[in-house]
């Protein structure tokens, strides 16, 4: 995929756009300026990341509606390098069983879905799409340590960005680092630019399989000032 180049706006439909932003972020200051407690609890505070799950499906409106968030969270220079590929048929479990650590088969097994967070190496070649006003793959073009370096920081945050929506929208979500890499890119992605970060179940859980809560740095602990 290599979407076209768009026309970055200049003089008065610039000028207009800008205005057309501001407003939009007004209004919206206008009408909610934090989330509620109840919210944070749903997305952060009292979530819990889930190990079993229901026999309810994830629709594709769900999974769509997912993206439709996280595509709006910040990357550097836009460069929205996370690709997500949503495993849910007997033939993709089965690919994806070859790579995991044995205690993480029976998540994978009833999870309705599970995500492969995944980033593309050569996103850069989007730039003229995603960053149009100015071309920015000069950047990255022929510098792979540093594409590689930013593709995985940018696409974890999107995966980040995944785990929060599908939240946000009710769902339920378990990350696993516990599997092989290097087997999901040669089951997944041989032959092309993309590399897994992480996998994510996502469903309605089975909330009967959790334990309690771990504990966490207070501020203290790990916040200072400079
Ligand atoms: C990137 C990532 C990878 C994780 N990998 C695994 C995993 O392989 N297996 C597992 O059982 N839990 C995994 N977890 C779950 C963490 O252990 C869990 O988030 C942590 O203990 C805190 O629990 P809580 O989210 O319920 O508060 C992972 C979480 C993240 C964010």
């Amino acid at each position: 995929m290599i979407k076209p180049p768009q026309t970055a706006p200049v003089g008065e439909e610039l000028a207009a756009l800008r205005a057309q932003t501001h407003d939009q972020i007004r209004d919206l200051r206008g009408r909610i300026s934090e989330l509620g407690a109840d919210e944070l609890e749903l997305i952060l505070t009292g979530a819990r990341s889930h190990y079993a799950w229901t026999d309810r499906p994830v629709m594709d409106e769900t999974l769509r509606a997912i993206y439709d968030i996280v595509k709006m969270g910040p990357t550097s220079m836009n460069c929205s390098p996370a690709r997500f590929v949503f495993v849910r048929s007997d033939e993709g479990r089965e690919k994806l069983k070859k790579a995991l650590k044995p205690a993480n088969v029976p998540k994978v097994a009833t999870a309705p879905v599970t995500a492969i967070i995944a980033h593309d190496i050569e996103f850069w070649k989007e730039l003229l799409y995603l960053f149009p006003h100015e071309d920015r793959r000069p950047h990255f073009d022929g510098k792979d340590e540093h594409s590689e370096v930013t593709a995985f920081r940018n696409g974890t945050l999107q995966g980040a960005y995944f785990m929060i929506a599908a939240r946000a929208l009710g769902l339920d979500v378990g990350a696993m680092s516990g599997f092989s890499n290097e087997i999901i890119d040669a089951e997944f992605f041989a032959g092309t630019t993309l590399r897994s970060n992480f996998l994510c179940n996502l469903g309605y859980a089975d909330e009967t399989a959790l334990f309690q809560k771990l504990p966490r740095f207070e501020f203290d602990d790990v916040c200072s000032f400079a």
